[in-house]
């Protein structure tokens, strides 16, 4: 089974390039299920169930989300009513919605976790605390991917080795910026600390860098805009065997241009 996932999707610039480019990348990568972070799709903050359907119905097969997951408001009753769209597991118990889902595919079924990391983002309950839980829920699933949307470095660092022979994949996301240490850890779990953005790179992690740079240097808020120029599609492919171990992880980068 061949997965192919999207680094966070950054406004109406990166949705509207995954929207283009998807059917010819599930042809070039052969995808047999598409999963993509959507925590910053609707204007870089949250996601709007308009843009999920859009998403869906490009062939994004499962959206993952994070930090910002609670922003657009009519997301709640939307969360509650599509299992295709995650929020992080580890939030509270109550709030709308859930963090695992199984997709079927015809090279079989693909469980999918979206868990959040503790530093900065202030999930309710660790993700080490729970994620045992999360895996029992897809207890007989055998291709497991988990989107760990996280700050910190060693934290998904940390969850790979937790994870390693129990899951096909965990990939990093959340920085924006893409890592350099995707492989596949020695008893079959393939791994990047962050797998990228997909959104413009004229800017700083998809806001409008001028905007940014104001912030830092008056030190005043300002209000941010999604950048629009020079737009990317960052993630990565992982081929999961027979066995739901990873074979492979790629890293993948497609420009407006090719
Ligand atoms: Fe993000
Ligand atoms: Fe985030």
């Amino acid at each position: 089974m061949n997965v192919l996932f999207f680094a966070d999707v950054v406004g109406r610039p990166g949705r509207e390039l995954l929207v283009a480019k998807l059917p010819g990348l599930r042809e070039r990568f052969e995808a047999d299920v598409v999963v993509a972070n959507g925590e910053n799709v609707t204007d870089g903050k949250g996601l709007k169930p308009s843009h999920a359907e859009a998403l869906l119905r490009a062939g994004v097969d499962v959206i993952t989300t994070g930090n910002h997951v609670w922003r657009q408001r009519d997301i709640y009753r939307y969360l509650s009513d599509e299992p295709r769209v995650l929020r992080p597991y580890n939030f509270l118990e109550s709030n709308p919605g859930r963090g695992v889902t199984v997709v079927d595919t015809h090279s079989g079924r693909l469980g999918v976790v979206n868990l959040l990391g503790d530093l900065y983002l202030y999930p309710a309950r660790s993700p080490f605390e729970v994620v045992d839980r999360a895996l029992e829920e897809l207890q007989g699933v055998r291709n497991v991917i988990v989107d760990l949307h996280a700050e910190a470095t060693s934290e998904k660092v940390a969850m790979g080795w937790h994870l390693d022979g129990r899951v096909s994949a965990v990939i990093g996301t959340h920085t924006h910026v893409r890592t350099a240490d995707a492989r596949v850890l020695p008893r079959g779990t393939a791994y990047i600390t962050d797998a990228g953005m997909c959104g413009s790179r004229d800017s700083v992690i998809g806001v409008k860098k001028e905007l940014v740079l104001e912030r830092f240097l008056s030190q005043l808020p300002v209000r941010f805009e999604v950048a629009t120029d020079d737009v990317w599609l960052e993630g990565v492919v992982v081929e999961i065997g027979s066995d739901g171990h990873a074979r492979s992880i790629e890293p993948f980068e497609v420009g407006a241009m090719s």
